[in-house]
């Protein structure tokens, strides 16, 4: 039963991805929108580390900063203020939507608190990973300048993307610009960062023009707008980046991003009271994949098994590129996942991919011989992992779209997942046999 809606006439459903990253969340919102019960749909955190790929109704689409409801027409979208903004990717992703027929402007809506990041944080970005390589080992983050835009802001110098339609903008960048470029020189003189002066001096023109357009959009107190939105009954999809095993609280410091990707940040990100939540959807993989640094517990240990995986799924990253290591479906991290961020109701994607004739599936992680009871504060203690065995169902499920045309080893398979999830509150609603909204059936 759906959770009672609560506070005005709206409600706010919020979509999150439950392992590291790349689970699928744009198709799942993509799709949710399908059913027309939803007006709008928002980011509330993270950046243009994200991509989501949508593909749908013959138009294929990665966002890495616009809301994933941006191929609907006449759906709202609206970036929150726990955003940090890549205003030279949001520009070009406008253009890019605009070449493919839809016009996003007029129902875009930015919020002025939301942060803005700078020309200059990839850079600090990389000169950090430089950093970090001699001492413990690198992040592998996105690049996108994702860390140096939160510090900033946490570190109350950073620009808002309100910050645009003041006079002092133009002093207030250049006086930050100026900060970085001397945290740039220290970690030249200290760490043999190599300052790319060229490349720097091209993005600044680039972050310039772009700048120009962002004053020309909406930028306004989302919050105002959302909860107007909300008390005229109208229903908002928040849209999760990243996963939760990222969450810069929740997730393996410090292999994590640097935004809170639980659900509870939905509320900071909108500024919209937690009463208004009715559902929690959580979206998942068959298996689980990671991208950049840190220990992965459920990593196929086997490199031409893993390989296979990597290949059928096509894991390569839709922000970088990166091959996405792959690993068993890892059962104990999904349910820390969903005992923190309340998720209720579950997608699983790529259930059509099984490249191998009996996966593994783990079920706890243990510590110098030990099982651990409690989700660990560090990865990279837990050696080992309990796993279980089940058969495969190869590669015939592509496309199934009714649960009754789908191999009877999927079906155990998602049973045996389902009743380990039941008694955390969670249920598996859909399965996803293809990239395609039309690729998935009910469960
Ligand atoms: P997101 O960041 O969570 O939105 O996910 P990404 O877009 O980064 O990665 C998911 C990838 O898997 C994309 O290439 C999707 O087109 C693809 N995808 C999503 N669901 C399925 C599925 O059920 N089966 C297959 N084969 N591919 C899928
Ligand atoms: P979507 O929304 C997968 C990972 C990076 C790196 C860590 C920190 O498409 O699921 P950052 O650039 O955020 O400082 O990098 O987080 N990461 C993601 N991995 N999917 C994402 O987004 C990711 N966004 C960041 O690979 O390990
Ligand atoms: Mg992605």
């Amino acid at each position: 039963m759906d959770k009672e809606k609560k506070n005005g006439r709206g409600f706010i459903d919020i979509l999150v991805g439950l392992q590291w990253g790349d689970e699928g969340k744009g198709k799942n919102i993509d799709d949710l929108l399908l059913s027309k019960t939803y007006q709008g749909v928002a980011r509330f955190q993270g950046g243009a580390n994200a991509g989501h790929t949508l593909n749908s109704a013959g138009v294929s689409f990665i966002g890495h900063i616009i809301p994933s409801g941006c191929l609907h027409e006449g759906i709202e979208l609206y970036i929150g203020s726990e955003v940090v903004v890549d205003v030279v990717s949001l520009v070009k992703e406008i253009k890019e939507l605009k070449e493919k027929g839809f016009d996003i402007l007029p129902r875009l809506y930015i919020s002025n608190r939301a942060k803005l990041v700078s020309y200059m944080h990839p850079f600090l970005d990389l000169a950090d990973e430089a950093y970090r390589q001699g001492f413990g080992g690198k992040i592998g983050t996105t690049a996108r300048g994702i860390g140096p835009a939160y510090s900033d802001s946490r570190a109350r110098r950073g620009l808002l993307v309100g910050d645009v339609l003041y006079e002092d903008f133009s002093d207030k960048s250049e006086n930050l610009a100026l900060f970085h470029k001397n945290l740039l020189k220290l970690y030249a003189q200290e760490y043999g960062f190599e300052i790319p002066m060229e490349k720097i001096k091209e993005s600044r023109e680039n972050w310039l023009n772009a700048i120009e357009e962002l004053r020309k959009m909406n930028i306004c107190e989302l919050s105002k707008l959302i909860n107007e939105r909300l008390q005229e009954g109208k229903n908002i999809l928040a849209e999760g980046a990243q996963g939760i095993m990222l969450d810069i609280d929740f997730g393996d410091y410090p292999n994590v991003t640097s935004s809170n990707t639980l659900p509870a940040n939905m509320c900071l990100g909108l500024g919209v009271p937690h009463g208004y939540i009715r559902n929690i959807y959580g979206v998942m993989k068959a298996y689980t994949t990671k991208v950049g640094g840190g220990h992965f517990p459920a990593r196929i240990s086997d490199e031409k098994t893993e390989k296979l995986f990597q290949d059928a799924g096509n894991e390569f990253g839709a922000t970088t590129g990166r091959p996405r290591m792959c690993g068993w479906l890892d059962l104990f991290a999904l349910e820390y996942a969903i005992r923190i961020s309340g998720v209720n109701k579950i997608f699983i994607n790529k259930a059509d991919i099984c490249p191998t004739e009996k996966v593994k599936v783990v079920t706890a992680y243990k510590k110098d011989g030990k099982i651990t009871e409690e989700f660990p504060l560090r990865l990279n203690d837990i050696t080992e992992v309990t796993t279980q065995d089940l058969p495969g169902w190869g590669q015939a499920n592509f496309g199934v779209n009714k649960k009754e045309n789908a191999s009877p080893e999927l079906l155990t398979y998602l049973n045996y997942v389902k009743q380990k999830l039941a008694p955390f509150g969670a249920e598996i609603i859909s399965v996803g046999t293809g990239p395609s909204r039309e690729h998935s059936f009910e469960f």
